[in-house]
């Protein structure tokens, strides 16, 4: 059964944790929904993981429609969500709904996400107008890396904090159907959870978010890019990926594959036939 907005919105009546991980390609995509992982957020973090770049910044419509077409065909049951990328709706509301109207059309994802609370309200109202689903970003939202300088922890001052939980509240009432909660702490991101009756999904937010998102090359050892205190660590795949790449590039090297049990034959009259044919200049 295909996961939906009401999938999660019954995950947190019933107190239970919503599973989310960041999804870029087809065939981790799969895996994850194999595993039972009850959404798959194409993340604008695949400016860093998959492209590169040393923010989210860069990333187009067009990169995330990409991903989102390859997460989206295989997750039979997990939620795909997908991210508006920076300056695809701080233009306008017009922006907002045609770009969120993209990816679901041609990124075939089931929601948006983007980043930003009370300022962007009227962007929430307009793309759920459209029978759109929304979730906001709030806490940290990294698209805004240059204004704030950095990536810090937000909402440690009380006015920080009621600011985020001001926008918590202008999220829900614009129509958002779950918030994401980056970097904050954890008492904040439990206040909120118990505020809102949409569900919070955190990242850096503590224990007692609805559910959890992490970037999955993050979780799995495979990037070494920013790390943050908030990732744990759930398998060392980087150094598995390296190790095996290791022992092809030797064995390659030294003619030890491919065996013959990876060859295809050819009956030998042909071979000789073709032998007879082409001569082969043993003089050199
Ligand atoms: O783009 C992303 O990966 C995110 C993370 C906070 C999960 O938004």
């Amino acid at each position: 059964m295909k996961n939906t907005i009401v999938t999660l919105q019954k995950r947190k009546q019933n107190r239970q944790k919503i599973t989310m991980l960041t999804a870029y390609d087809y065939t981790t995509a799969k895996l994850m929904d194999e595993s039972g992982v009850d959404c798959l957020l194409v993340g604008d973090s695949l400016g860093m993981v998959m492209l590169g770049y040393d923010s989210t910044v860069s990333v187009t419509m067009d990169d995330m429609i990409h991903h989102s077409k390859a997460v989206a065909r295989a997750a039979r049951s997990a939620f795909v969500v997908t991210d508006l990328p920076f300056m695809s709706y701080h233009t306008s509301v017009y922006d907002a709904v045609l770009n969120a109207g993209r990816l679901i059309k041609e990124g075939q994802a089931q929601a948006v996400k983007l980043e930003g609370g009370q300022a962007f309200c009227e962007h929430i109202k307009m793309i759920t107008q459209a029978s759109i689903p929304v979730v906001a970003h709030i806490g940290l939202m990294p698209q805004s890396v240059l204004a704030l300088g950095g990536y810090k922890v937000q909402g440690k001052d009380y006015q920080e904090a009621k600011n985020i939980v001001l926008d918590a509240l202008a999220v829900e009432q614009a129509g958002a159907v779950a918030i994401l909660l980056e970097c904050v702490p954890a008492d904040l991101a439990k206040i909120i959870s118990e505020l809102v009756s949409i569900p919070t999904i955190g990242i850096g937010a503590g224990v007692n978010c609805d559910g959890q998102v992490l970037v999955y090359q993050d979780m799995l050892s495979m990037y070494d890019g920013i790390s943050s205190k908030f990732v744990k660590s759930f398998g060392s795949i980087g150094d598995q990926m390296k190790q095996a790449f290791k022992q092809y590039c030797q064995e390659v090297n030294k003619q030890q594959f491919p065996e013959a049990i990876h060859e295809f034959a050819i009956d030998n009259d042909i071979i000789e036939k073709l032998k007879l044919e082409f001569t082969v200049n043993k003089k050199g």
